[in-house]
């Protein structure tokens, strides 16, 4: 048999012990496909006291990043995550003559032209499929599968902790306090959730994926980006009894040449695809101008479906496959401005679903309609249940538009928390039919 590919891992927690342990389990079904053993020679982690499920024998853990450049290796595997030290010990592991194969989506998204460009210098391939989506093979449906296609526009549910929180409130009518801090028991959430639930994650995974189907590389930035953490329960409700459900979208449209991207809550129909994803699945929705609607669905995370991901880079290098996705040319090329050229909010339109708390009194309710047929959005329809009739009583008000452009609308909603009529921020979310 050939000789073996040498791999080193950059961390061990999570999804590195995942690929230690595939690595480990199906050591003869890998290297009968890949036609040579793929052979685990080092492990760097910070403390090597401690357990990695059994997975690591102990004399391959080290603390020093420099073993994986000194070392006899063909490939880094990079697990660590974070942008920092980690960023230096890649680079410095490509300058060495190693592949590549990282899970870490902020390196790329912030780091991209920098780690390819050093790849493209060295000759070396990055394998990334693990960055977006974790189980589900997404990157290579976009550089391989849909290469006949001019895709027009990326849907995805691409952040399993909002996806988690946002069903976990669907289902069982609870706060999102109280089930971000069951999440973070449980080990779904991390203990700092920031990035997960404020749309960053989302946006980071959003940038890999227009990249890749629209040769972009829009800056972080330039993505708008809401995420989950100020959700409240009752908009859960009251989308519910309208018949939608709220999920966090990262969304992307190219339409003639010029992009529109955002990560928001989004109210989808019930009955639509993406409102059927729940609890920690991942799904992206991709259409092509060949192949139309496609649909692609799995776990986002967690130990075993990342290590997939992984594994299947590792076999890619093993066979030397030229795979598309390790052309390192294609991919971040440095001194081509590749900015996205960004649809203004005039040329973009939406339904919205808005919800006011009002005082109860006469003629609120034609304040609003007007403020809103000044701005030209015409109402869809409105719930507005009775008050307790107390006098300082105050009422919810739910308004449905009819499709608008997101210009006009934000002016709406800017003239009305302006007015002062309101008794909080009017709550406003887009809606996809
Ligand atoms: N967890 C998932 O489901 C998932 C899914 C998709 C992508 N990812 C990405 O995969 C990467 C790893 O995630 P994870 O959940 O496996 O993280 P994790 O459980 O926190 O593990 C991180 C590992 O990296 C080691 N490490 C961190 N900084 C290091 C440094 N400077 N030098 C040497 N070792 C260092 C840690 O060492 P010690 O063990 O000694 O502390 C630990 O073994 C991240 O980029 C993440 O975004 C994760």
């Amino acid at each position: 048999m050939a000789q073996a590919l040498r791999i080193g891992l950059l961390g061990c927690g999570t999804v590195g012990t995942g690929v230690a342990r595939i690595l480990s389990e199906k050591a003869q079904q890998l290297a009968r496909i890949a036609g040579r053993p793929l052979e685990l020679c080092r492990v760097v982690v910070r403390d090597p006291s401690k357990s990695r499920d059994g997975a690591v024998p102990q004399h391959l853990l080290s603390t020093d990043p420099g073993t994986l450049c000194n070392d006899p290796l063909d490939v880094v595997v990079e697990v660590a995550g974070g942008t920092g030290a980690v960023r230096d010990a890649v680079l410095k592991c490509l300058g060495a003559g190693r592949d590549l194969v990282t899970a870490n989506k902020a390196l790329l998204a912030e780091y991209g032209p920098e780690i390819f460009e050093k790849a493209r210098k060295h000759g070396r391939a990055i394998g990334f499929e693990a960055a977006v989506a974790g189980g589900i093979p997404i990157i290579r449906v976009i550089t391989e599968g849909m290469v006949a296609n001019r895709i027009t526009a990326i849907q995805g549910i691409l952040n399993g902790t909002s996806n988690y929180i946002l069903s976990k409130m669907t289902d069982e009518g609870l706060n999102y306090a109280d089930v971000l801090a069951e999440a973070q028991k449980l080990g779904y959430a991390e203990a700092d959730p920031t990035l997960d639930v404020d749309g960053t994650d989302a946006a980071h995974k959003l940038s890999i994926l227009a990249h890749l189907a629209f040769g972009v590389q829009p800056p972080l930035e330039s993505i708008p980006r809401r995420g989950i953490d100020g959700i409240d329960a009752v908009d859960i409700r009251f989308a519910s009894e309208l018949g939608y459900t709220i999920r966090l979208l990262a969304e992307s449209w190219n339409r003639e040449g010029k992009l529109a991207m955002h990560v928001s809550p989004v109210l989808l129909r019930k009955q639509a695809p993406l409102a059927q994803v729940r609890g920690a699945y991942n799904a992206v929705a991709l259409v092509g101008d060949a192949v139309e609607d496609t649909l692609y669905y799995g776990k986002g995370a967690g130990m075993l479906p990342t290590a997939s991901s992984i594994v299947a880079d590792l076999v890619d290098l093993a066979v030397s496959r030229e795979r598309m996705v390790h052309r390192t040319g294609l991919l971040w090329p440095v001194g081509v401005s590749k900015e996205p050229a960004i649809l203004p909010d005039t040329d973009l339109k939406s339904r919205f679903y808005l919800r006011l708390l009002l005082p109860d009194r006469p003629g609120i309710m034609a304040e609003v309609a007007g403020i809103l047929a000044t701005h030209r959005i015409s109402i869809a329809s409105v719930i507005q249940h009775e008050s307790t009739g107390s006098p300082d009583s105050r009422v919810q008000m739910v308004i449905m538009t009819h499709e608008a452009p997101t210009s006009d609308f934000r002016m709406a909603v800017e003239e009305i928390n302006r007015r002062g009529f309101a008794v909080l921020p009017v709550t406003h979310y887009p809606v996809a039919d």
